[in-house]
């Protein structure tokens, strides 16, 4: 299992502290919660935090926008260093066309969806997409409840990756813990993003291991 802390849940009067934990371990990539009290009711960071979030930070960043019109920042995104950028489905008008400028600019291309909004939405882009991130909260707040239905959509998503013959990873976000990942591994998850799980855990570095080990038992 890949794991991508969600630094949404670090101390941000001792960032560094946090990333530097985040190098010492063994996570896939650092998830980066961009929130902009539009899209979703509440406000995180923006570009002057992850331009000094990529200054210290050695792993990939995986960029999460719940933000409106992300298709107006991919050049920005791109120049914070960002290896993965994900636009929420809601957010998008014109979906196809900001997948295809994520991509031109040189970065992986993944698109999120809400908790309501299904895995059939994207029949028509699964081809073309490097991940899919299944929220598995209502995004806006890091310390929520897991939605069990998440579990019978990453099912019905790794279906539809099989039979488009699709690359795509399926990354899965909020409330993911041991128990919630087990499941979720054996759903058919690739990526777990955990905030409160990781960070609040008296030793993050170990827990992000405990996480990276889950695989499917059957
Ligand atoms: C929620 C964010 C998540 C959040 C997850 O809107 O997208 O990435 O940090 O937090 P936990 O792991 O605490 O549910
Ligand atoms: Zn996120």
């Amino acid at each position: 299992m890949m794991v991508s802390p969600s630094l949404l849940a670090a101390d941000f009067a001792n960032l560094q502290h946090d990333i530097d934990m985040i190098n010492r371990s063994d996570a896939d990539m650092l998830h980066l919660d961009v929130m902009d009290g539009v899209f979703v009711p509440n406000i995180s960071f923006g570009f002057p935090v992850l331009k000094a979030v990529q200054r210290v930070c050695t792993k990939p960043l995986d960029v999460h926008l719940m933000i409106v019109e992300p298709q107006k920042f991919v050049t920005r995104v791109r120049d914070i260093g960002a290896t993965i950028m994900n636009v929420h489905q809601e957010a998008c008008l014109h979906l196809d066309r900001t997948v295809q400028e994520i991509k031109q600019a040189g970065m992986k291309a993944a698109v999120t969806l809400n908790p309501a909004t299904p895995v059939s939405t994207l029949v028509d882009i699964i081809g073309e997409l490097d991940m899919v991130l299944l929220m598995s909260v209502n995004p806006g707040f890091g310390g929520q409840k897991f939605i069990e239905n998440t579990l019978a959509k990453v099912r019905r998503l790794k279906a539809l990756i099989a039979e488009s013959g699709s690359n795509a990873k399926i990354e899965i976000d909020g409330g993911v813990n041991l128990e919630t990942g087990a499941r979720l591994t054996e759903a058919g998850a690739d990526i777990l993003v955990a905030g409160s799980f990781v960070f609040n855990s008296p030793d993050p570095i170990s827990t992000i291991q405990k996480l990276r080990e889950l695989q499917i038992k059957s």
